[in-house]
């Protein structure tokens, strides 16, 4: 071919470019040079995913005039495609679009295979979509006396000769629709290969959409999320209360449940399959997908949930030195896992950390990448138990810490789940020691007008987690709540609102009444105590961490887990829940393990990367450690015992630093007034 008939074809956002000649598909262009376009039917103009764009114009650094019209024109199959809405107006197929001149050709991010997937809900870095399963479309050669070969050598063939795929594996029951398949549509079928060696379904004709599952075991809920393969994009989400709650809200009643009934562990088992097993069905009802079209599923879960999903023995969990069965990944059939879905399809667990830190804080790893920071990270997943990960790019430690589930407003005399009805938010005036709150499902504080009629016949149902750290927060900031958790019956002389209650004294949120038909709902002082302990538990981890690493501040903090959306990290680390740290630092991350399990399902480099780190990651047993209950105990103070939080104290004025003789008087006749004004209400 000479010179002249050849053009310079320019692909962007790569920038990479070539001389090719006249005649040359566009898409047979990109693959010469290494664009990355995406194709499911092999360039018969069938799926429309391999679009781009012809620019129009001149440009200098490559020296070209390029247009649209150095294209070929649109043959019949591309004008199908188009009028059939699988072609965007203005773009063409590159697989028919011929090279007729020199061009600038876009490609869109929608017709990349490996394309950048930025996650909406989460602030960190985009995903890389590569998943693990990619569909093929193929023509068979059709069979007859002189070509008898079976149905299987002419499927292996065609893809090998259509797509360079040789040598896969694959099993009965995906072999069996096959003959169907084949006969039903002119030899047509698409064939889902995972990691490019085995087949994992077959369907007639052409087939452009796969789905995944990403799903996230928590002790007390369990999260599914069907993701689309080829786009990356969430089209559903739901979500349910984890039925082995029955058997123990926290991890090592569930252990004991398992112990001491032989039964145990496989009830356990079978309800959380089954709940996963619904769940996939509600969000495949709410896409319009069929459940057989899921064909990879991710699940994370700390220890004892990913053991009783696999129907592994959780005891060892349960005692020192909390073995664990395998700390290695695992893929599986999910048919082994009880999941009701296509034969083929397959499930990935991230691997576990140690005994109490799981596959659920691998994925938080994954979706926060501390090790890509030269700062000092801490990451917090808190659930019943907290999953404390600190470090860097350089090292990384992680330990789990037995909170317990006051956090989650279990063990608190007025606790509850955050649901319709439930403080969340809680302020008290430090002068006059009276309270405004606000409650889930509620817009209005409860000072402001409307407050009540916005609740409705409900009315106020309990504290959630959120509530009671914001309102043992605030009464510490109020005086109410000494530094060692007392709360302070001196002050019932001047409000009303501290209760005596036998030898502690208690604290009245919320009056309830008659209108309400509710009791009101107090602080106690057994509210608090189990408070500090779980702040206690949760800062002495964190501090073992610190002191193993060899620092004495954190750079920035992350929350991870439904609590760590919804707390006001201000009052947190009032409480000393958290180390001293800017708290423009801290921030929530949200359901990070969620989005772990969805970058594992989305980008299957991903899962390789978080096997590798979490190798590397220094384990901590906060349980047999010599130095923990020395932590413990001087983080049952508020905030802590030695810990002066001077960070914090810039802009919380915490106790101790000094109100002055006159705002103290002032604050005891208001008290007074308040006090009258209670009774009379
Ligand atoms: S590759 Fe399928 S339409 Fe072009």
């Amino acid at each position: 071919m000479s010179a002249a008939k050849q053009a310079l074809v320019v692909f962007s956002p790569s920038g990479k470019r070539g001389r090719f000649a006249f005649g040359t598909p566009v898409l047979q262009a990109a693959r010469e040079l290494g664009v990355d376009i995406d194709s499911v039917c092999g360039g018969r103009a069938r799926c429309g995913r391999c679009q781009v764009e012809a620019v129009a114009g001149s440009f200098a650094k490559e020296g070209i005039i390029s247009s649209p019209r150095h294209l070929s024109d649109m043959g019949e199959d591309e004008l199908v495609c188009l009028q059939g809405g699988r072609l965007k107006a203005g773009n063409r197929l590159s697989c028919q679009a011929k090279i007729l001149g020199d061009v600038r050709i876009d490609v869109p991010a929608s017709s990349q295979v490996h394309r950048q997937v930025v996650r909406k809900d989460f602030e960190a870095h985009p995903v890389k979509l590569d998943p693990v399963i990619h569909l093929y479309f193929t023509q068979l050669t059709e069979p007859g006396l002189q070509s008898p070969q079976d149905d299987l050598q002419r499927l292996m063939q065609a893809l090998d000769r259509d797509w360079g795929l040789s040598g896969l594996d694959w099993d009965l029951s995906v072999l069996k629709p096959l003959r169907s398949a084949i006969r039903g549509s002119q030899w047509q079928v698409t064939v889902a290969v995972r990691d490019g060696t085995r087949i994992v379904a077959i369907w007639p004709g052409l087939r452009d959409h796969i789905y995944g599952a990403a799903v996230d075991v928590g002790s007390t809920t369990i999260a599914v999320h069907l993701c689309d393969l080829a786009s990356g994009e969430v089209l559903a989400s739901a979500g349910s209360m984890n039925p082995q709650i029955r058997f123990g809200e926290d991890l090592m009643s569930r252990v004991s449940y398992a112990m001491l009934n032989p039964e145990g562990a496989g009830q356990m088992t079978r309800l959380v399959r089954a709940a996963i097993n619904e769940l996939v069905l509600q969000v495949a009802d709410q896409a319009g997908v069929e459940p057989g079209e899921v064909l990879e599923v991710t699940l994370v879960g700390n220890p004892v949930m990913h053991h009783l999903l696999l129907g592994l023995d959780p005891a060892p969990l349960g005692s020192a030195p909390f073995s664990l069965a395998t700390d290695h990944a695992i893929e599986l059939p999910a048919t082994e896992l009880g999941l009701r879905l296509a034969a083929g399809t397959r499930a990935y667990l991230l691997p576990c950390i140690a005994g109490h830190v799981g596959a659920d804080t691998a994925a938080v790893m994954l979706a926060e990448t501390p090790w890509e920071s030269d700062r000092i990270n801490l990451i917090i997943d808190v659930g019943t138990n907290a999953e404390i990960v600190l470090g860097n790019g350089a090292r990384l430690l992680a330990a789990s810490s037995p909170t317990g589930p006051a956090f989650e407003g279990a063990q608190i005399s007025a606790g509850q789940r955050a649901a319709p009805g439930a403080i969340e938010r809680v302020r008290i005036d430090p002068a006059t020691l009276e309270p405004r709150f606000k409650v889930v499902g509620g817009s209005r504080w409860s000072d402001e007008p409307g407050f009540a009629d916005e609740l409705g016949k409900q009315g106020v149902t309990g504290i959630c987690g959120s509530g009671i750290i914001e309102a043992i927060a605030c009464m510490y900031l109020a005086g109410i709540i000494r530094p060692d958790g007392v709360i302070d019956g001196t002050l019932a002389d001047s409000s009303p609102r501290i209760e005596s209650s036998g030898r502690t004294f208690s604290y009245l949120l919320h009056q309830g009444g008659p209108g309400e038909g509710q009791p009101g709902i107090h602080i106690r002082q057994s509210d608090v105590r189990a408070i500090q302990l779980a702040k206690a538990a949760l800062h002495a981890g964190t501090q073992l961490l610190m002191d193993r690493l060899g620092v004495d501040k954190v750079d920035r903090i992350r929350l991870a887990g439904a609590f760590g959306s919804h707390i006001d990290v201000k009052y947190a680390m009032v409480l000393g829940m958290l180390p001293d740290c800017d708290l423009a630092q801290v921030s929530s991350a949200d359901n990070a393990a969620g989005t772990g399990a969805r970058i594992a399902l989305l980008n299957k480099a991903s899962r390789r990367e978080i096997e590798q780190r979490v190798r590397q990651v220094e384990k901590v047993e906060t349980a047999v450690d010599k130095d923990f209950q020395r932590h413990f105990v001087a983080a049952m103070h508020i905030p802590h015992a030695t810990h002066a939080y001077p960070v914090l104290s810039k802009v919380v004025r915490l106790p101790g630093a000094g109100a002055g003789a006159g705002a103290a008087t002032e604050n005891r006749h208001r008290r007074r007034r308040s006090r009258t004004k209670l009774q009379k209400g």
